[in-house]
């Protein structure tokens, strides 16, 4: 079956899987699927979407799409050759409540939505067949251990170094998220000095 039918089929059951999640955890009844060329030879993985993407339906738009495609200038990859999707393809988030006034604050997902989403990416991945996984931080790392039963470490020790993960063709590249640089700016010159490694890995690839 074609790559485009797959993944429409999957995603379908994923949508159909999250119907049945409570909405206290998150915005399960909206979930945003992977974006970009189906045939790409690199996929990025970020974390999960905030309401910018659920409000467009595509992973890494708004702000989080203008860091990410600052990232991609730096490496010189353009975003029309990448596949983007996320580990957890649901807003998830914490909700308070003051009066008839409802909140919602982005969250990290926890491990168990990490773990329970795996098996999506895990598919996700078999059909899109990329040559080049980068991963964005740790939640899509975790989501790597969970699908490929490696034990990987955290994105402090694994940043800008290609990794050969277990029983798996592709080659798993961890950089920060494009937000750790906002929230801890020493990390900027770090995350530049990987991107411009993730160029040279591109280069060996072609
Ligand atoms: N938007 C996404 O789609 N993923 C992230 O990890 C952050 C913002």
């Amino acid at each position: 079956m074609e790559r485009a039918k797959l993944l429409s089929e999957l995603n379908e059951r994923e949508r159909a899987r999250l119907s049945s999640l409570s909405a206290e955890k998150g915005d399960c009844a909206s979930p945003v699927f992977g974006d970009g060329d189906i045939n790409a030879d690199i996929v990025f993985i970020g974390e999960a979407p905030g309401a910018n993407e659920v409000q467009m339906g595509k992973p890494f738009v708004g702000k989080a799409g203008l860091q990410l495609d600052h990232m991609l200038t730096v490496c010189e990859i353009e975003r029309k050759a990448l596949y983007v999707t996320n580990a957890v393809k649901y807003r998830t988030w914490t909700c308070t409540e003051m009066g008839s006034v409802k909140r919602a604050k982005n969250r990290t997902p926890s491990l168990a939505e990490i773990r329970d989403s795996a098996p999506m990416l895990k598919e996700e991945l078999a059909i899109i067949s990329p040559k080049v996984i980068v991963t964005l931080g740790n939640t899509p790392l975790k989501a790597l251990e969970y699908i490929s039963g490696d034990n990987l470490g955290s994105i402090g020790e694994l940043h800008g170094k290609p990794y050969l993960l277990k029983g798996m063709s592709a080659v798993l590249f961890p950089l920060y998220h494009p937000a750790s640089g906002i929230y801890n700016r020493s990390l900027l010159p770090v995350m530049e000095d990987d991107l411009h490694k993730l160029k040279e890995l591109q280069i060996m690839e072609d």
